[in-house]
């Protein structure tokens, strides 16, 4: 069913300071939609703000922790103030760390779920149920990962983040369907953005200063506008999953169905990051 014609829509993306989620604010302003950012560098959203305004977006920018208590309400109220109402919800903001899990504090593991997980949940859930009160259709998206549905080691607590939130998307994609709202996952490959240098300096080393760390697989680096066309695709014609790269879809089906193949490429990486993740 979906939202229809995507100009002058509404949309709210979290963690729309850089990435995935700026590319995907640009992509929704060309195609006449206009946009609420959220993200805690409010100088970084100036700039992205100015760039879609230039697109001929009208857009509204709240600095904002998305896991602070309150944080939906007030980017659901600041949206509607903005612009009487909103149709898309991209719960995008999130980070990873690189890290043997031993060597991970329960504090750490737990500040990701409630970024990752337990405020995309938030946001999508109280989005959901302000669009039931007033009878309007909406998509909600959440940015997941392709570690949805397989890990790899040093990621395994940022996989579980990824994997919940998948599964939240799955289930609430059919019980919110008689409302007239789209839920889906997106489930990018490793992406061009700041999140690798995050992660670097989360898990308490130096950043690179590089994009994708060299240990990384290289084959399957894409760029976030990649995700974006995606994610724009998926407005138009909506799906549960929003997938950019078919190969790894098909190797997440075939680690599923034959996991001790898949050992084998993992003991490989985990001793490549062992010894990169030493300097
Ligand atoms: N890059 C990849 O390879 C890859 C692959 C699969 C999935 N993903 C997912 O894609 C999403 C976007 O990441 P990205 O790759 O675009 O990385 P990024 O460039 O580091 O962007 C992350 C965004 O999240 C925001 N953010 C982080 N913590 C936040 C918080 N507590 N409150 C509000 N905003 C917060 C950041 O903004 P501020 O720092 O300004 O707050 C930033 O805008 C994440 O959910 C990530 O897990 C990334």
């Amino acid at each position: 069913m979906g939202i229809g014609p995507l100009r002058d829509k509404v949309a709210i993306i979290t963690g729309g300071s850089s990435g995935i989620g700026a590319a995907t604010a640009r992509a929704m302003a060309a195609e006449g939609m206009h946009l609420v950012l959220a993200a805690r560098r409010a100088d970084r959203l100036k700039t992205v703000a100015a760039a879609l305004e230039g697109l001929g977006s009208r857009v509204v920018t709240v600095e904002m922790d998305v896991a602070a208590v309150g944080a939906s309400a007030s980017l659901l109220d600041a949206a509607e103030r903005a612009f009487g109402r909103f149709d898309v919800v991209f719960a995008n903001a999130g980070y990873g760390l690189e890290r043997a899990h031993h060597e991970t504090t329960d504090e750490a593991l737990r500040h990701m779920f409630e970024v990752n997980f337990f405020a995309s949940t938030d946001l999508v859930t109280q989005a959901s149920r302000r669009l039931i009160a007033q009878g309007r259709p909406g998509h909600m998206l959440m940015c997941s990962s392709c570690l949805a549905k397989f890990t790899i080691p040093y990621f395994g607590a940022y996989a579980a983040t990824k994997a919940a939130q998948s599964m939240m998307c799955r289930a609430m994609r059919f019980e919110l369907e008689p409302h007239g709202i789209e839920v889906s996952s997106v489930h990018p490959v490793t992406t061009t953005t700041e999140f690798f240098e995050q992660a670097a300096v989360r898990s308490g080393r130096a950043s690179q200063g590089r994009k994708v760390p060299d240990h990384a697989p290289k084959f399957f680096v894409q760029p976030p506008e990649r995700v974006a066309r995606a994610i724009v695709a998926c407005l138009k014609r909506p799906r549960s999953e929003v997938w950019t790269s078919l190969s790894i879809r098909l190797a997440a089906g075939f680690i599923t169905a034959f996991p001790g193949v898949f050992d084998f490429a993992c003991r490989r990486e985990a001793a490549r990051s062992r010894e990169a993740l030493k300097g």
